[in-house]
């Protein structure tokens, strides 16, 4: 049986639609200065109408399979973390796995917000290391475009759409893979984040649509709270787990929601700003698409290097948090 995981590939996709805040100044009553001073927003990325979920992953698929240099065939598993389906059935992963040509492949996807890609990433290390599959296909994407009430200001100015995918395979090797994990969740809070409509408790209707319910609501406030909390909480559990300081870590990568929530959370950690990673004011929040899109950037700008201890830290819609320390 393999004792770890091994990620042998990485890509990403963002849809080339650029929407800036001075675009949102003309959409709802926001400015540029409010947004930057509150989420460190600046811009976001939306896909195209013709674009689901699937388009977005299968570009960040492709990518990875190439930068692994792995054939579709040889996948074993592909996992979708998304909350923007493509439709409830058949899964986003099945409809990735049929463009890929990924016949040899089982497909599912994930429904845990913006922890998805980190509990994705906890079941492919156990599914490796128990021995059950040896390639597996790890995507995260979304189109967070689709489900936003672009009337909404307090909500519509932090979403944005992108994917990541990573190519993740069994490894003999005991100095790399994940070295810890926590997740968790908060059900009794589900209603700070959640999208009312559409599914068998408010089927589409009528009145669903006239009463908005099939875009996103957040209570923010409460949101901002419990989000530093958990995210310290977590990132604090995974380094007791592995007894690892907070100095011993050369990269953080939080989850990109706002700004804010990400300098309260690395200075409560105790992790200097140099050693955090941020791209939220490029792509605003892309949920479970945020922690891998920014993985890969870190890997093309230099700044991870073999050897390297990342930690990995999340919270999302359900409510759902996880933490991961890596070793690179
Ligand atoms: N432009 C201008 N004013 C605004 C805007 C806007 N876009 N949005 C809200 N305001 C106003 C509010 O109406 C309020 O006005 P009032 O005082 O007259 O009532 C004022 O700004 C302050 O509002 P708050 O909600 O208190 O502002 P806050 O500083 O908390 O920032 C924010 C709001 C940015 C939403 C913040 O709470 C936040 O980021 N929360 C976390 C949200 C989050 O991360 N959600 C994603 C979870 S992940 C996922 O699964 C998708």
């Amino acid at each position: 049986m393999a004792k770890n995981i091994k990620i042998i590939g990485i890509g990403s996709y963002l849809p080339e639609k650029v929407l800036t805040n001075a675009d949102m100044e003309k959409m709802v009553d926001t400015t540029d200065e409010w947004i930057t001073e509150r989420t460190g927003i600046k811009e976001r990325r939306i896909a195209r109408k013709d674009q689901a979920s699937s388009d977005l992953g299968l570009e960040a698929a492709k990518k990875a399979l190439k930068n692994a240099s792995l054939d579709p065939k040889e996948l074993d598993l592909i996992l979708v973390a998304t909350i923007t389906p493509d439709m409830f059935f058949p899964s986003t992963a099945c409809t990735i796995q049929d463009k890929l040509g990924a016949s040899n492949a089982a497909a599912l996807d994930i429904s845990a917000a913006c922890s998805g890609f980190l509990y994705g990433l906890v079941l492919c290390d156990s599914l490796i290391r128990q021995g059950q599959y040896k390639n597996i296909l790890l995507i995260a994407s979304e189109t967070l475009s689709k489900i936003t009430d672009w009337e909404d200001r307090s909500s519509c100015v932090l979403l944005g759409d992108g994917a990541a995918a990573l190519v993740i395979t069994a490894s003999d090797s005991e100095k790399e893979g994940i070295l810890a994990s926590s997740l968790g969740a908060i059900g009794s809070a589900g209603k700070l984040l959640y999208l009312p409509g559409g599914g068998s408790r408010n089927p589409a209707t009528e009145e669903t649509v006239k009463n908005r319910m099939h875009y996103l609501k957040m209570q923010g406030n409460e949101l901002f709270k419990i989000a530093v909390k958990s995210l310290v909480d977590s990132a604090k559990d995974v380094m007791k787990k592995a007894k690892v300081k907070p100095e011993d870590i050369d990269l953080f990568i939080p989850h990109q929601a706002n700004l804010r929530i990400i300098n309260a959370t690395a200075t409560r950690i105790g992790i200097p700003s140099e050693k955090v990673f941020v791209n939220v004011n490029k792509y605003g929040n892309t949920s479970a698409a945020t922690i891998p899109v920014a993985l890969d950037e870190a890997l093309q700008a230099g700044r991870i290097k073999k050897g390297d201890l990342i930690l990995l830290d999340a919270f999302g819609g359900g409510l759902t948090w996880g933490a991961i320390l890596l070793r690179w």
